[in-house]
């Protein structure tokens, strides 16, 4: 097999055959495939597409270039969540805990944030003395005392922890080169870069919240319902009781995008408060965890009103070295946005904001840049809202107040107020199931 004829077949719109997918992953892993051909190949899938039969021999070969884990020693039915990347979604950090308060265990590897979409491994290193990085044993410990563990996982987005390092390593060099030659976003490649890390990590339940808006990967309903009906069919092909929600990025979840920010805010949830769209998405992707582990008995809402969601959070952090009673950082420096009119809020962008918390020092540009655990934006009104001119619309936080004209200027145009009484369509946080 050569590496130019693999090429030239995808770039001549023709199937790839089982044998060449196969080859052509396993060279890559080893070396024997350089990027440069890996990436015009990556291209040429982007122009030109996989049918299901490749994405699912792709997502195989991808599976088989790394070990597998195995959970099935717990006592507990295993389920895990994976959302493909928005603007202020903290869910994993209050949904976590609340899915092991109700019986099953839940081993959410997770990633660092890359360009405008946080992490959720950046957000809990915020916790003073918080580890991401658990080996294997670690990892099955905190499953079994606490049923929940957030760590390192090994996509290409993550500083690859000890926990998962060998999942996928197709994966990992494939990501990191899609990031960087412009080919991140083919629907194949998503979903079979997604789906190799999930079936490799060994959960017997999957729960997809699809993102939909200018803040996520897929800009339209149409593309994220192919997305989804791609990932939970390879899903269910390998075993994995695989189900997706579609929800809406079009502005920021809940009021808080940025690390100790979210923090904050998920733990708000936790004692039973928070934003009203954090709290339905929290409990609506609960239920179909829940219901795909065979627990649909069970209520989520009750385990965060009774407060055994928090006790699991707690158990958690404690378990990975954090102190959840630590003060949480706050950024050195705040500058107040106002709204220039009174109306209704109708427009407040995700994709801005993301920019926006990310320029303050919330995000990276590069996977070994640090980043600021204070800094990000915190919305004071959401789309619908009814705002008076003077009043507080957003507070940009940093320790580097020299980066406040660069965030402004994301936010150009993001924030749109209309005339008083102009009716106003809320657009519901779940789209589509
Ligand atoms: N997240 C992944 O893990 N892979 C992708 O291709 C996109 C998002």
């Amino acid at each position: 097999m050569d590496v130019i004829s693999v090429i030239r077949t995808k770039r001549d719109r023709e199937r790839l055959s089982p044998e060449q997918i196969d080859w052509v992953i396993d060279a890559y892993t080893r070396g024997e495939v350089a990027h440069e051909q890996m990436s015009a190949l990556a291209m040429a899938i982007l122009l030109n597409g996989m049918d299901r039969a490749e994405i699912a021999r792709w997502t195989a070969a991808m599976i088989n270039s790394g070990e597998r884990m195995d959970f099935s020693s717990l006592p507990r039915p295993t389920a895990d969540k994976h959302s493909t990347g928005g603007v202020g979604d903290k869910i994993t950090l209050p949904l976590a805990p609340l899915v092991a308060a109700c019986g099953a265990a839940v081993p959410q590897l997770s990633g660092r944030g890359l360009g405008h979409t946080g992490g959720t491994l950046d957000k809990l290193e915020a916790i003073p003395g918080w580890r991401a990085l658990l080996s294997n044993a670690e990892m099955m410990d905190v499953l079994r005392d606490v049923g929940s563990v957030i760590c390192a996982a090994g996509d290409g987005l993550a500083v690859i922890g000890a926990a998962g390092d060998g999942l996928a390593p197709a994966d990992k060099k494939l990501y990191a080169l899609r990031d960087v030659t412009g080919t991140v976003e083919a629907i194949p490649l998503i979903a079979s870069s997604i789906m190799s890390k999930k079936i490799a990590e060994g959960t017997g339940s999957l729960v997809l919240d699809v993102k939909v808006g200018s803040g996520a990967f897929m800009k339209n309903i149409e593309d994220a319902r192919e997305l989804a009906s791609t990932m939970v069919g390879l899903g269910t092909d390998h075993g994995v009781r695989t189900t997706a929600l579609l929800t809406d990025m079009s502005t920021p979840l809940g009021l808080t995008a940025g690390n100790a920010l979210e923090v904050r805010e998920s733990v708000e949830v936790l004692a039973g408060g928070g934003p009203a769209d954090v709290v339905e998405l929290t409990l609506a992707l609960a239920r179909e965890m829940l219901a795909a582990a065979g627990l649909g008995d069970v209520d989520p809402a009750k385990a965060l009103a009774d407060g055994s969601a928090m006790d699991h959070w707690r158990r958690m952090i404690l378990a990975q070295g954090g102190d959840p009673d630590a003060a949480l950082p706050v950024a050195r420096e705040q500058h107040v946005v106002h709204a220039a009119a009174s109306g209704v809020l109708t427009t407040l962008d995700a994709y801005a904001v993301g920019v926006a918390a990310w320029r303050l020092g919330a995000g990276r540009a590069r996977k070994e840049d640090p980043v600021q655990a204070g800094a990000g934006v915190e919305l004071h009104a959401k789309p619908g809202d009814p705002v008076t001119a003077g009043q507080p619309l957003l507070t940009l936080h940093t320790d580097t107040p020299e980066k406040f004209a660069y965030a402004l200027e994301a936010l150009d145009g993001a924030v749109l107020v209309a005339p008083e009484h102009t009716a106003y369509e809320p657009t519901p946080i779940i789209l589509d199931r």
